[in-house]
């Protein structure tokens, strides 16, 4: 039984790559032939039929077979002479049909293939071999999705220059959605920086969801490569309409031998996408803050320390950071304390605030006891709270 505790950790996999820039630097990739004289339509060429997508998921395997074989057959998964019991899903002649021959290997849940979970055994965890199991990785998502006949949204293909270039997105279903971009191609070596969504105005607080772009090169020949370590599996995000907001992790280079290399100035890229819809803007969580710190620290702050209406008790000589007791009073830093003290302060009815019922409210209970001036310590924090000047 697979549970989804088992699933494969694929962003920890990919995070492999590096954060800032993901560099593809193998002898494989995964390709697909379009056939001689067989021109590319203007928009979305591959995006179909079930067999074109069935042709590319074959194509993505015949691309890593070596390396699997080399890896996992040795006498066990592809002849099973070493070990008898070993599933034999890289049986020679045709290795394709052994690996799709119902041993569960290809699953419709690509991150529940055993392929990917199974640890270590009397052979080693696919997982020590990272650029192998991204690449099958890759692969079964390609297979789950010949099956499902899921035709992914996809720009069209788009010339590369070198300097700014912006991928139209309109193909893939949102009108005006722009990729944006730095080339550079030194050594053939394509190379992209500044990466940046650019979303037209949507409506408020919309914008355009977009997870996992995937870039794929076409070569001169009209030989087709996916990004084999898909560098922006992560992206899942909602990018804000009437702006320009970075893609992370912002740069890439495709440093692939004879895939991606050499790569030269007017060769079309075409980004596809798992997701590309409408959504709704997630405002970032606003941070707390002080409307007035200074005048914090005049009219309240003293009230704090046992002075003025305060007096009879110190509040910071048990509410301090030292003892971590909510809500700390920082002396030196009155917005601190400000920001503290505003999670118990009640705007609505500031005479309910938590902070004055345990302070000066005969019928609270506080361990730490009364200020001797109950009213005033009242009156002070009400009129401060009414003003609406300190307190967010
Ligand atoms: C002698 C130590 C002591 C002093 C001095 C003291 N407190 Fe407290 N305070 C406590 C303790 C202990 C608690 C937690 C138990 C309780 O609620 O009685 C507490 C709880 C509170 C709470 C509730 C915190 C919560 O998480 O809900 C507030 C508000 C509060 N105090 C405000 C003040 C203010 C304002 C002052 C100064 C005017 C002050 N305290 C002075 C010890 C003290």
């Amino acid at each position: 039984m697979m549970t989804s505790g088992q699933k494969f950790a694929v962003v920890a996999l990919l995070a492999g790559f590096g954060g800032v820039s993901a560099v593809s630097s193998t002898a494989c990739s995964q390709q697909e032939d379009l056939g001689p004289g067989v021109k590319p339509a203007a928009t979305d060429p591959l995006a179909g039929t079930e067999e074109e997508l069935k042709a590319q998921a074959k194509e993505l395997f015949n691309q890593l077979k070596p390396e699997l074989v080399k890896n996992c057959g040795q006498g066990c998964h592809n002849s099973g002479v070493a070990f008898k019991s070993a599933p034999l899903f890289l049986a020679p002649p045709d290795e394709y049909t052994s690996i799709k021959a119902g041993n569960g290997m290809v699953t419709d849940d690509a991150t529940a293939s055993p392929l990917l979970n199974k640890g270590e055994h009397e052979g080693p965890a696919l997982a020590s071999f990272a650029d192998l199991a991204t690449k099958v990785f890759t692969w079964l998502r390609f297979e789950a999705a010949a099956k499902d006949k899921k035709i992914l949204p996809s720009s069209a293909y788009t010339a590369i220059v070198i300097g700014p270039n912006e991928i139209d997105m309109s193909p893939a279903g949102i009108a005006g959605v722009k990729v944006r971009f730095e080339a550079a191609m030194p050594s053939g070596i394509l190379s992209i920086t500044k990466l940046r969504v650019f979303v037209p105005d949507l409506g408020a607080k919309k914008g355009a969801h977009m997870a996992r772009p995937l870039f794929y090169r076409l070569r001169k020949d009209n030989k087709l490569y996916v990004d084999p370590v898909d560098t922006f599996s992560y992206v899942d995000t909602v990018f804000p309409g009437g702006v320009e907001t970075p893609l992370p992790p912002g740069s890439a280079i495709f440093a692939v031998p004879d895939s991606w290399t050499p790569f030269q100035a007017s060769e079309k890229i075409r980004i596809q996408v798992d997701k590309f819809e409408i959504g709704d803007v997630v405002d970032p969580p606003k941070l707390p803050s002080c409307k007035n710190a200074a005048m914090f620290n005049t009219v309240l702050m003293p009230s704090l320390t046992g002075a003025g209406v305060g007096a009879g008790i110190n509040c910071s000589g048990c509410h301090n950071t030292g003892r971590g007791l909510n809500p700390i009073v920082v002396q030196a830093d009155a917005n601190a304390t400000c920001i503290n003290f505003t999670g118990f302060v009640n705007k609505t009815t500031p005479g309910q605030s938590r902070m004055i019922l345990k302070a000066a409210d005969g019928a609270t209970t506080h361990a730490g006891g009364k200020v001797t001036d109950t009213n005033g310590f009242t009156t002070t924090w009400t009129g401060a709270i009414t003003g609406g000047q300190i307190f967010e």
